[in-house]
């Protein structure tokens, strides 16, 4: 089944010049068949750069509007257009702008999980993998940094800048405890603790290392440790292992499975490449906008 499924998919894809690309917490069988997978940023810059005439994104609405925003003339299709990100929506355009109309002027930083509305008022937009470099890059010493407050705490450590933090956070990493790290650590104590920036302060002062999904393949791959404690979401653990056949990973909690990122299925993929449904388009008074933001990012 999933062989007829597979040699569907890349036929379909032939017909309709399209790449697929997955992000790194996609289940296996959607890395395995992307011609592309990564980190937020990766993806980002992969899609401006890619000459398909369709995308097929396999992440969740945020990033299929991110590569919508770069490149209009493509088909973007989210194959399951009812994967989104909790923490996107804790930031609404309203909302930002009654902030912006309440406070001093100052940039606004945006972390891509964001809506193209939010981009569309943002100054410059980061990722988990950037957001050090973008921070410290703005000539201004003030921000406001949405919608993750995890984020901000970690970024706010390692700058003199002052962050203000929108009041949102991702669900799956904020419910991470330091109780469960330090758990694990006993069970493991060999292993290196690699954190994501969007779990909360207390489990980052626990982390070895604190990096972007794929700065964790990175850091994997390089470690003389042979084995690592994974503190993001556990879909990561499957690149992980194939990147590193030799070493050994461990969630830091096994309930840290994002049930949007679990969406999507082979058979969502065909569907969508047969019917060129699930199509993502920002509209134009959003993008041009929007673009300007996530642009600058990339280009820094
Ligand atoms: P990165 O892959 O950029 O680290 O992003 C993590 C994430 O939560 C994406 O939804
Ligand atoms: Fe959003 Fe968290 Fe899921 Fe990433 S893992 S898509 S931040 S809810």
């Amino acid at each position: 089944m999933d062989q007829e499924i597979t040699d569907k998919i890349k036929q379909l894809a032939k017909e309709k010049n399209a790449i697929i690309i997955a992000h790194n917490y996609e289940p296996p069988e959607i890395q395995d068949i992307a011609d592309l997978c990564g980190d937020s940023l990766e993806l980002s810059i992969k899609a401006s750069q890619t000459d398909a005439d369709v995308i097929v994104f396999c992440g969740v609405q945020f990033m299929a509007e991110t590569a919508s925003i770069l490149s209009p003339e493509k088909t973007i299709l989210l194959p399951r257009t009812d994967a989104g990100c909790p923490m996107a929506d804790m930031v609404t355009p309203e909302a930002l702008k009654a902030w912006i109309a309440k406070n001093p002027p100052m940039p606004v930083v945006t972390y891509v999980n964001s809506t193209a509305a939010v981009k569309a008022l943002t100054t410059i937009c980061c990722t988990s993998a950037n957001v050090i470099k973008i921070t410290n890059s703005l000539e201004e010493n003030e921000m406001l940094m949405v919608p993750d407050r995890n984020l901000a705490n970690y970024a706010a450590t390692q700058t003199d800048k002052i962050i203000h933090k929108w009041d949102g956070y991702c669900p799956f990493h904020n419910a991470l405890t330091p109780e469960q790290v330090i758990k694990q650590k006993q069970a493991y104590p060999d292993a290196l603790f690699m954190a994501h920036p969007e779990c909360r302060a207390e489990v980052l002062e626990l982390a070895d290392v604190i990096a972007s999904t794929s700065g964790m393949i990175n850091i994997a791959k390089e470690s003389e440790r042979t084995s690592f404690i994974v503190g993001t979401e556990i879909g990561l653990l499957y690149p992980l292992q194939k990147a590193n056949p030799g070493k050994t990973f461990y969630p830091a909690s096994t309930a840290m499975e994002c049930v949007d990122m679990k969406k999507i299925t082979l058979a969502d993929i065909a569907a969508s490449l047969e019917n060129l449904s699930g199509e993502v388009k920002v509209p134009e008074e959003i993008r041009v906008p929007a673009l300007a933001s996530v642009q600058r990012m990339i280009e820094l």
